[in-house]
């Protein structure tokens, strides 16, 4: 089997990031794409030249042209208007619709098999969008946000506790969004759920701190985060390549599943070969239920928006 294709659309921050990281590990040839004339191509050539220190072996091109990007196996959306202070994510929905939808357009044409993984944001519309547009099956198209959100979370259980985060793994659900939910029952220390190990004040606020952590950047940087962002973004691009059956909270299409009804929204779920394999049901308690409902129906509320707009 030959090394699979990974084109990341978008060369800014976050795509640049996540071509360099999927690089780096050696997940496949990657292809980095921009409408930008020179962007892509001279970081890409910066990013290959790196190989001869890191000694990966697969390909980085970078390129303004769709054909390059020919039948690869997945495709990162990075492209879009990134978040600037006093923004909200959701500011961003018109823009970034019509970026998603003329990228999804591309890709339909030229990687009609390509597992889709959509970054920018508003991120569970965005990936609405991209199933739409692209027409391709459920498992296909999904989203990275709780792979970002969770690592946020386990980054400040681990500082909290002293706790390796090697041992540390965290769930979470919901929208990307300040209505995110982080699941601390199910959130463990070598499997000790963390409400064994930390007191509840002090889990609120980790908790509080998770659901603002792109903003805590933001107000920090003037622009958005990129490094964890990419790192979410490769996890899951790497459980597929390498069919990993990684039990990874991101966005989703869920049917029944949750009682959400069709619509994409964040869920823990098993990324493999097969994509989106298969969304893992937790039981949730009342509180915990009423938590993901409300955010599933600020997603569901942006979904209608953005098909008036498409
Ligand atoms: C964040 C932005 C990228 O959470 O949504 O940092």
């Amino acid at each position: 089997m030959g090394r699979k294709k990974i084109t990341v659309v978008g060369a800014g921050n976050v795509g640049a990031t996540t071509a360099f990281i999927a690089a780096g590990r050696d997940i496949g040839d990657i292809v980095l794409l921009d409408i930008v004339e020179g962007l892509a191509e001279g970081k890409a050539l910066d990013m290959a030249e790196s190989s001869g220190v890191f000694a990966f072996s697969g390909s980085v091109v970078g390129t303004t042209d769709w054909q390059r990007a020919a039948g690869s196996d997945i495709v990162i959306i990075t492209s879009g208007m990134p978040r600037k202070p006093g923004m909200s994510r959701d500011d961003l929905l018109a823009k970034n619709t019509a970026i998603v939808k003329s990228v999804s357009e591309q890709v339909a044409q030229y990687c009609p098999d390509a597992f889709v993984i959509v970054v920018c944001n508003p991120l569970d519309a965005m990936v609405s969008v991209a199933s739409k547009v692209t027409g391709f099956a459920n498992n296909k198209v999904m989203g990275m946000a709780g792979a970002l959100d969770s690592a946020r979370f386990v980054h400040f259980i681990a500082k909290e506790s002293g706790a390796s985060v090697r041992d540390i793994s965290g769930v979470l659900m919901g929208g990307h969004g300040d209505s995110m939910v982080p699941l601390p029952r199910f959130t463990t220390v070598a499997g000790v759920p963390i409400t064994e190990l930390i007191s509840q004040e002090k889990i609120d606020e980790l908790v509080e701190r998770t659901r603002k952590g792109g903003i805590e950047i933001v107000n920090l940087l003037g622009y958005s985060a990129y490094y964890a962002p990419a790192a979410g973004a490769v996890k899951m691009a790497e459980a597929i390549v390498k069919d990993k059956k990684s039990l990874i909270s991101c966005c989703a299409y869920c049917d029944a599943q949750y009682g959400v009804g069709g619509g994409f929204v964040g869920v823990p779920a098993v990324l493999g070969a097969g994509g989106v394999e298969k969304i893992v049901e937790l039981n949730l308690t009342d509180a915990e239920k009423k938590a993901f409902d409300a955010s599933a129906s600020h997603v569901k509320a942006l979904v209608a928006k953005v098909s008036d707009l498409l």
